[in-house]
């Protein structure tokens, strides 16, 4: 027994030794795939090729984490597609590194810039991405059509175990970032940059998915700065701060047929500011049915922030939308330790359709109006009110 241990270890380490030069060679440099790094040469294409290498697994031959690495520079990129499934973890590091999206929307014939799909257990580090829309926002006519053919800034659909980190997103043409079905997922240290005046710029758009947890994440954008589509589930949004921007948004529901329950949504420990809406829950007026549920806000601050806390069930942007109730069921949600400055006197407005705003609570709040008290709006709503409430909710 004494004698075999020297040889025991003998045979871990020659186990060992290949499988530390394949981890040491697992990371694809683009560079080595063609790219140049001078800010004006398309690099995508090299982008595209580093990925294929590292998700196909061909150096750590799937059994341990691939990295496409972008040097620390600056790059431009024409639209990326990075499709999975890869053979095991892929990252994208990009730490050091700023990657610039082409001007023209006329180049794009995809809803995103960088998009990835389809990818179990993706990390992206560090990178700024600069969708440089700063062209698209002012011929925009989103506003006017109802339907906007932009591409987001990052697309990520479908990625399950996905993990972003210390990454920025900077003047996105349309959302930052889209995150849809990607179930069990954390955003951590985000940074969120357009001027409040970027049209149509949602920080980060959540849809359809289980499991997303959003932390230490600054935005600055145009639109909302988080705004969560059906399907959403079990999202934690922690210290976040928003604005400028148009608050954090659960909603606007009820628009499409078959839109799928939203369900476990908590918004803690934010800051808000200057922005035109707090947190708020929106949805169409007729529109179609559906139910939103288990939503909780606490502890947040809002400074010189509209509409604060806000359910508006008579959503109709453009003021042209069929007339009737919402058919969006609202249940179990509540606004707690909600503190603050509003630049609107109605600080807090519940508006439901009758029937539909069932368990609500609404605890510790103190809003103090633009210049002196403010005041609160309900219609088809009885809120059970707990400890100070200032201003007083649906007296
Ligand atoms: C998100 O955070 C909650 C509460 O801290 C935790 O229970 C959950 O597992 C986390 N989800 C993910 C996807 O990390
Ligand atoms: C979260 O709470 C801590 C402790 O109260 C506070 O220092 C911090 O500023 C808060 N973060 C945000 C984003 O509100
Ligand atoms: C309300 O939501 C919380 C959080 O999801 C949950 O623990 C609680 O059971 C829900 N209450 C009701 C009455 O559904």
């Amino acid at each position: 027994m004494v004698k075999t241990k020297p040889i025991g270890r003998a045979v871990f380490s020659l186990f060992l030794i290949p499988l530390i030069v394949k981890y040491q060679a697992a990371v694809v440099d683009i560079k080595t795939k063609g790219a140049k790094g001078d800010g004006k040469t398309d690099d995508g294409p090299a982008i595209m090729s580093a990925w294929k290498e590292a998700c196909g697994g061909l150096l750590g031959g799937g059994l341990l984490p691939e990295t496409v690495l972008i040097p620390p520079g600056t790059y431009f990129a024409a639209p990326i597609q990075l499709k999975g499934p890869c053979k095991g973890p892929i990252e994208i590091k990009a730490t050091g590194a700023t990657i610039k999206a082409p001007p023209e929307v006329a180049k794009f014939k995809t809803d995103g810039w960088i998009e990835i799909e389809g990818v179990d257990k993706l990390t992206m580090t560090g990178g700024n991405y600069d969708g440089q829309g700063q062209a698209t926002w002012k011929s925009n006519n989103c506003a006017s059509t109802r339907v906007c053919k932009l591409p987001a800034n990052i697309r990520l659909t479908n990625c399950k175990n996905a993990v972003v980190k210390d990454l920025t997103s900077t003047n996105s043409k349309f959302f930052h970032m889209n995150i849809l079905g990607c179930d069990n997922s954390n955003l951590d240290h985000v940074t969120i940059n357009a001027p409040g005046t970027s049209l149509n710029t949602d920080g980060i758009h959540i849809g359809r998915l289980n499991g997303l947890n959003i932390t230490n994440t600054n935005i600055k954008t145009g639109d909302d700065c988080i705004s969560f589509g059906d399907g959403s589930k079990n999202v934690h949004i922690d210290k976040v701060t928003c604005g400028p921007g148009h608050g954090i948004s659960i909603g606007s529901l009820g628009r499409y047929p078959g839109e799928l329950p939203v369900q476990g949504i908590w918004i803690k420990n934010c800051t808000i500011t200057g922005t035109d809406n707090g947190v708020r829950i929106k949805s169409w007026p007729a529109g179609t049915p559906g139910t939103a549920s288990d939503m909780h806000f606490e502890d947040i601050i809002m400074q010189k922030v509209g509409n604060p806390i806000l359910v508006d069930q008579e959503y109709c942007p453009s003021g042209k939308c069929q007339k009737g109730p919402s058919k969006t069921k609202l249940s179990n949600v509540s606004f707690r330790k909600i503190k603050g400055s509003s630049t609107t006197k109605v600080a807090v407005k519940l508006i439901c359709s009758p029937g539909t705003c069932d368990t609500f609570e609404i605890a510790d709040i103190n809003l103090q109006g633009p210049g002196g008290p403010a005041t609160s709006e309900c219609k088809n709503i009885k809120p059970k009110v707990v400890g100070q409430v200032v201003p007083p909710a649906c007296p």
